[in-house]
């Protein structure tokens, strides 16, 4: 089966087609991020009227690149949710466009069920059934929490952080350290051949603090980055030389390391409570380097499997939604006319 699939829940505007939920046979990408840089950060206003402009462009490139007609489209299959509203109808539509056009079924996608599909993406990515259960730790802009992940379509919750996501920690810290949008990858940049222990920052969450907040969730796996963010500001403040000297990449480093290990913490109390035989990590802060070496670190220590998602399957991208949707046992809303954007749409926990 061929899903074309759309992805606009932010700020990258993307289609792909994939087979079977495996095969990805095309996967067009169009970041906006230079429509953003200038305000540091994402408008959303801004965006969807640049997933307006693009969409169709997008669409027949993925098709194309593919290599199939429109008619060798089996379904078409898009996020309606979590993201930000006036960006997800503009993909939802679409392809509620196209499939009622080309007469086949349109699925909608859950974004961050998309996010821990794609460890099974890519010809050398393990099977879901070969590796379940496994605890995914999923980073990125938005979100930000530990999934125990039974098979495809069957997840808990762990534990989420009860304020700013770890991208989102990464971006505002670069912005504190005037280096620019978007602040995962410049603060990757910048930190290169820094000493991680020159500044200790947090790790996050204190003892005691926003206990209320994690609710049902385990408090002990959830994660608080604002703080360490606050310790920057105070940090640049009583040292400003640092932003025009040379021990930038220290701090860099010093912060990247401590959202890092604020991470791994909680990933390490996590396998140690539930029984599993891997871990895996999604999301666009998966991409970092010094990251998956800790990761590496980690699993090694607990003799743990680990699986990552490919780079270009981190950060948004619509192969990991079209996957999703053509993959046995995927949660997807089926037809419909009644499908709408859902941006609050949680996680489906069975
Ligand atoms: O998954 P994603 O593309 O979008 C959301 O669903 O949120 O993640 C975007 C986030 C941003 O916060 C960005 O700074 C971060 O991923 N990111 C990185 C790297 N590349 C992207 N963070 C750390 N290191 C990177 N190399
Ligand atoms: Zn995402």
């Amino acid at each position: 089966m061929n899903v074309l699939g759309i992805e606009t829940s932010c700020d990258e505007t993307s289609a792909a087609v994939v087979r079977d939920g495996r095969t990805v046979l095309s996967n067009v990408v169009f970041t906006q991020v230079a429509r953003h840089r200038p305000y540091g950060g994402v408008v959303p206003e801004i965006a969807s009227r640049c997933h307006v402009e693009e969409i169709a462009g997008i669409v027949r490139q993925a098709v194309q690149d593919a290599g199939l007609t429109w008619e060798q489209i089996d379904a078409v299959a898009a996020t309606y949710g979590p993201g930000l509203a006036s960006s997800l109808l503009v993909g939802l539509s679409a392809a509620k466009a196209l499939a009622l056009r080309l007469g086949k079924p349109l699925l909608g996608v859950n974004h961050v069920e998309a996010h821990l599909y794609s460890l099974f993406l890519g010809s050398d990515a393990p099977s879901p059934d070969s590796i379940a259960p496994l605890i995914v730790l999923m980073v990125s802009g938005g979100h930000t929490g530990l999934v125990r992940v039974a098979k495809v379509g069957s997840y808990k919750l762990l534990g989420q952080t009860l304020d700013d996501a770890a991208g989102e920690a990464l971006d505002k810290g670069a912005n504190l350290l005037k280096l620019g949008y978007p602040g995962g990858p410049a603060i990757e940049k910048a930190a290169a051949g820094g000493d991680p222990a020159h500044v200790k920052f947090p790790r996050g969450l204190r003892r005691g603090a926003s206990g209320e907040l994690a609710g049902d969730l385990d408090r002990d796996l959830c994660f608080s980055f604002s703080g360490l963010k606050t310790s920057l500001l105070y940090y640049l403040k009583d040292h400003p030389e640092v932003l025009v000297n040379g021990a930038l990449k220290d701090v860099a480093a010093s912060y990247q390391e401590a959202v890092f290990d604020a991470l791994l913490a909680r990933l390490r109390r996590a396998v140690e409570r539930y029984r599993v035989s891997a871990v895996g990590c999604v999301g666009g802060v998966a991409r970092n380097g010094r990251l998956r070496e800790k990761l590496e670190r980690m699993s090694g220590e607990y003799g743990l499997r680990l699986v990552l998602a490919r780079p270009e399957f981190c950060t948004d991208n619509a192969a990991m939604i079209a996957a999703l949707a053509g993959a046995p046992g995927g949660v997807v809303r089926t037809a419909t006319d009644d499908l709408d954007v859902q941006p609050d749409l949680v996680l489906g926990v069975p």
